[in-house]
């Protein structure tokens, strides 16, 4: 039998992929905005709604990052007011298990699962920035070595709390006693549709993929190229096993872009016009400050890469993740520019924004499906460019072709977010 596709919508907002310049580009923070994607994944059929977190505004030379500007709102809280407008897209919410504590985090899940009957996933980031952890009263973050083993048992303390509740609706009373919680009473909420709200992990270094096998139900990730997608896949499957999970019980899904046109070549064209509304001359100086590490206002987007050295100790951009050489960065860029004789703006859009898929409706639907009948995803995490409107062509074109060669539902099978990822009932841990 064809393996059903899994799709999600991820909600573009604060991120380097959005083109904010396009006349139909709306507010990244209004309710209309949320309302009109989510009702778009959801006409699609789509798995879920998926929130990615920033818990800090992204600064560079001491200013807000220009896309950080449109701020961003609390997850949880849009995903309530959704659920009161949609009817079985699953609501997603990235929450960092760093900076939260586990009985009032799965408070608010538990909630969100009653409100939506069945519907929340909780997508656990850690934070590898101190920069973030400046904005919290513990006032700083955790050392690598311990932000795993603190998501892990924040996810294991969670999952004890939502036990705690019989499936018949008694509440009874939990402890835990670990290295990062101590914390024993009475848990607050019964025991929610889902039992526990569906897990994603999204990290990407051994440990994180060690924790998304012991422990979640779907895996967000980078991987979107076919070879990278496949090995990715079968490095993470292959870890399942070891915690007594079937392959089956955690899906990959990776976040991935689509520009579609009536021809190959359009497409081709409409990709190349998206990546350079995404890469403005000053995002291409500033894509190259946070490489250099140097002000290089000086240098004109439009001429050659400087041939000053990157300052390695640099605190000039803030909220990113650091580039460990920069020194080879800027080796490979120069190369680059070189050999095809590129200014620093082409070379950045060389460099970034990649569209994953493009082509026509049905090259498209061809390439998805492939990827998951060959093993390098179980479905994706759409990207759009646009806000909202981003998802409306995908959704008219591409579904229609998934589901008439039987990839993609027609209709949701089940009212639960499990149900439509196809992923077992967790076990109550009486
Ligand atoms: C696909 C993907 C999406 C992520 N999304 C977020 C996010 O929305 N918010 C966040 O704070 N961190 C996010 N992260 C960061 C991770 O939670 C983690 O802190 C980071 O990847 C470092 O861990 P690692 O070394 O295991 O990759 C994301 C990571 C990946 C790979």
């Amino acid at each position: 039998m064809t393996k059903q596709i899994h799709l999600a919508a991820h909600f573009p907002g604060v991120n380097s992929t959005t083109v904010w310049t396009d006349p139909r580009s709306r507010s990244q923070i209004d309710f209309s905005s949320f309302e009109q994607l989510a009702r778009t994944a959801e006409r699609g059929k789509f798995d879920f709604f998926f929130l990615a977190e920033g818990l800090r505004l992204r600064e560079h030379k001491g200013l807000i990052h220009d896309l950080d500007v449109v701020g961003r709102p609390e997850s949880l809280t849009v995903l309530n007011a959704l659920a009161a407008v949609t009817d079985r897209l699953g609501l997603a919410a990235t929450v960092n298990a760093t900076f939260n504590e586990p009985y009032e985090l799965a408070r608010r899940l538990a909630t969100l699962d009653h409100l939506s009957a069945g519907r929340a996933a909780w997508n656990v980031v850690t934070s590898s920035d101190a920069f973030t952890g400046e904005n919290f009263r513990r006032g700083g973050y955790l050392d690598r070595a311990d932000r795993y083993k603190r998501a892990a048992e924040f996810v294991e303390t969670a999952r004890e709390l939502w036990d705690s509740w019989t499936p018949e609706g008694t509440s009874r009373p939990f402890s835990h006693h670990g290295p990062h919680f101590d914390i024993e009473g009475e848990f607050t909420v019964p025991r929610s549709p889902q039992g526990h709200p569906v897990v994603i992990q999204a990290g990407d270094s051994d440990e994180g993929r060690e924790f998304a096998a012991a422990s979640a139900d779907v895996i967000f990730t980078r991987h979107g190229t076919l070879e990278a997608g496949r090995t990715f896949y079968a490095d993470v499957k292959a870890r399942l096993a070891a915690y007594g999970r079937d392959p089956d019980d955690l899906k990959i899904m990776p976040g991935v872009t689509f520009v579609l046109g009536e021809t190959a070549a359009d497409a081709q064209e409409r990709a190349a016009e998206i990546r350079k509304q995404q890469v403005s001359p000053q995002n291409a100086l500033l894509a190259l400050e946070q490489i250099w590490g140097r002000d290089l206002s000086a240098y004109d987007p439009d001429g050659p890469l400087p041939d000053i050295d990157p300052d390695p100790d640099s605190g000039l951009v803030q909220g990113r993740v650091r580039i460990a050489d920069p020194f080879a960065v800027a080796a490979k860029w120069r190369a680059l520019s070189e050999e095809k004789g590129l200014s620093i703006r082409q070379t950045v859009i060389e460099t970034s924004t990649r569209q994953s898929f493009v082509g026509t409706p049905q090259s498209v639907a061809d390439e998805l499906d492939t990827f998951v009948q060959t093993e390098a995803a179980d479905g994706f995490i759409l990207v759009p460019h646009l806000t909202p409107g981003g998802l409306d062509d995908f959704v008219d074109q591409v579904v229609p072709l998934l589901q008439e060669r039987g990839a993609f539902r027609t209709e949701y099978a089940g009212t639960t977010l499990r149900s439509h990822l196809g992923l077992p009932e967790p076990v109550w841990k009486g």
